[in-house]
């Protein structure tokens, strides 16, 4: 048995995740962490929610909230909603709990006894009125180059230009409209990365087996002198967590927090302290995950996230690591995701453009989405969805293919047998043949879950099931039991076993339709197959079942047309 920790990107608290984003970190790490578990390895899975930064600040002000009441409300709602999806976390973590700001801070003492941290200072805006610095984003003004009077300090939204604050033309706060503005000075930290590159390029030089996506990511930021920048670690906030020397306070930093980016990831760690603060266990409880001085040599740490997230995966958040010189744990691989499109375009979060998770729960089940998305993932490039694909790939897989199979299994068992698995008859070669086949694909299944090779995975299910209709198709003991009932019984029998194979290998993908399936065969027996003969025979005859409701409903044309039209344009 092996210990693995698992985290996915955390996302933003401004706002519900759309299904482009849901793909690229949480649900493929979801996945992974039901397989594991259900092979028996002891797993962490950790998210939570990403709460700093000006997006928090100004979606709170939008909607007429003090900032950490927003927060602690769209986590609530972000947690509802991945207990919906199923994401089967351990912990759904805060990155501004306490935790947080204590570990935070610690590494950032770290960080400043090792030489790491240099102090600079820069010229920035400050609002009299608001009696605060002013970020890019909360300065507007009028656009030098197409007028547009509602630009921002960092770039005009009418015409793309990238813009300073002191290249608008009469300048103003977006949040008083002040314009009594001045340039002061001010000071922040700011991380050496560069005089860690050496250790950080080795690092991901000895990471031979990583996706391509990753790795190329990773050595663009590298190699490009750019990409490794001393970096900005503090900002002129009042939202977030306030910069101190570990327990000290940090002379000519009061009223300053760190920037969001750099706590971000922390919050990994923090989670883990989160979960076991939580059940009143010990520290040391989470440090055998985290801690390579306290048992966490032997976890093997796997990371999820979209390819924007690359670099700071990459480089920043190793880049705290390696220079606290603190055993902690580095991630051992990075799975990283290309985007999902919409319908011809692409999500969008600021326009609304696309389905949201709380939209998709409102029309059909996880299970329909958790199928089309994950087998469909962009994985390779990026991939689209669209009305038309999602409509077929349920239909088929999900009603004709796995649903489907279930019912006329256990219906013509009732009609033909009554509700227990038949006795009578032996297995023939077909069956041998049949169980054959399965072991090959069962293993191809496993390699690509091991790999984490999302839409491989799924295709190798999807065969597996595909294997069972073909085989119920020719044996046909609908046709058997007129002539030889016994035949019928073993066919019957075999069919209803692997109800329960199908329902305990599809359960990382579809893990409610999993458990109707094991309800209906009235077993807890969710073990993995190690062996399929065995696995086979975990319902003896005589055992009782129940035919199931409908697994999964096909969607109809007009159901895909009328969301069609509902999901095109803005949410509202
Ligand atoms: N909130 C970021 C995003 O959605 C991800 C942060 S991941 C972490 O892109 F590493 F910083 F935690
Ligand atoms: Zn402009």
């Amino acid at each position: 048995m092996a210990r693995i920790l698992i985290t996915s990107a955390i996302p933003y608290i401004n706002g519900i995740k759309h299904l482009g984003n849901l793909v690229g970190s949480q649900l493929p790490a979801d996945l992974y962490a039901r397989y594991m578990r259900g092979r028996g390895h002891e797993v962490l899975f950790l998210c939570a929610t990403d709460e700093h930064g000006t997006p928090a600040e100004l979606a709170a002000a939008k909607a007429g909230l003090p900032v950490a009441e927003y927060c602690a409300r769209m986590h609530e709602v972000q947690k509802e909603l991945s207990e919906g999806f199923r994401l089967s976390f351990d912990k759904f973590g805060r990155s501004s709990s306490p935790q947080n700001h204590r570990l935070t801070q610690h590494f950032a003492g770290r960080l400043a006894d090792n030489g790491l941290i240099g102090e600079v200072i820069e010229k920035q805006v400050y609002s009299v009125a608001d009696g605060r610095f002013l970020p890019d984003r909360y300065i507007e003004g009028t656009c030098p180059n197409c007028g547009y009077d509602k630009a921002r300090g960092d770039q005009c939204e009418n015409c793309t230009k990238q813009l300073d604050p002191t290249d608008l033309i009469n300048p103003r706060s977006a949040i008083s409209g002040s314009t009594d503005l001045e340039v002061r000075e001010t000071k922040h930290l700011y991380l050496r990365q560069s005089a860690l590159r050496r250790d950080l390029s080795d690092w991901i030089d000895s990471k031979t087996d990583w996706p391509i996506l990753t790795t190329s990511i990773a050595r663009k930021w590298l190699d490009d002198g750019a990409g490794l920048q001393d970096r900005g670690i503090t900002r002129d906030l009042d939202w977030g967590i306030p910069v101190r020397r570990g327990d000290a306070d940090w002379p000519g930093m009061e009223g300053k927090v760190f920037y969001v980016w750099f706590d971000a990831p922390i919050e990994y760690i923090a989670c883990a302290k989160e979960w076991s603060d939580e059940q009143g266990r010990p520290d040391a409880d989470w440090e055998r995950w985290w801690r390579t001085d306290k048992g966490a040599d032997d976890v093997r740490y796997v990371q999820f996230m979209g390819k924007d997230n690359v670099p700071f995966h990459t480089l920043s958040f190793p880049a705290t690591i390696i220079g606290s010189s603190e055993p902690w744990k580095l991630v051992d691989y990075i799975k990283s995701f290309n985007y999902l499109n919409y319908d011809g375009g692409q999500f969008s979060t600021s326009q609304g453009r696309g389905v949201f998770m709380d939209q998709a729960l409102s029309i059909l089940p996880a299970d329909y989405w958790r199928w089309w998305l994950l087998s469909h993932a962009p994985e390779s490039s990026d991939s689209e969805f669209t009305w038309e694909n999602f409509q077929a790939s349920v239909n088929k897989d999900l009603a004709d293919v796995l649903g489907n199979f279930v019912s006329r299994v256990t219906k013509f068992c009732r009609s033909k047998f009554g509700e227990e698995v038949p006795a009578g008859g032996a297995w023939g070669d077909e069956e041998a043949a049949l169980i054959d086949r399965l072991k090959t694909e069962l293993a191809a299944y496993e390699g690509h879950m091991e790999a984490i090779e999302v839409r491989k995975a799924a295709a190798s299910l999807r065969a597996l099931w595909v294997l069972g209709n073909e085989y119920l198709q020719s044996a046909a003991p609908w046709t058997a039991v007129k002539t030889d009932p016994d035949r019928a019984a073993a066919i019957t029998r075999l069919a209803l076993n692997l109800i329960r194979f199908y329902a305990v290998i599809s359960r990382p993908f579809i893990p409610d339709a999993s458990d109707a399936m094991l309800a209906a065969m009235q077993t807890d027996d969710a073990d993995w197959p190690e062996d399929v003969d065995t696995a086979l025979t975990a319902l003896p005859p005589g055992h009782a079942f129940t035919v199931p409701e409908v697994l999964f409903r096909k969607i109809t044309d007009e159901e895909r047309a009328d969301w069609q039209s509902r999901f095109a344009g803005v949410r509202t």
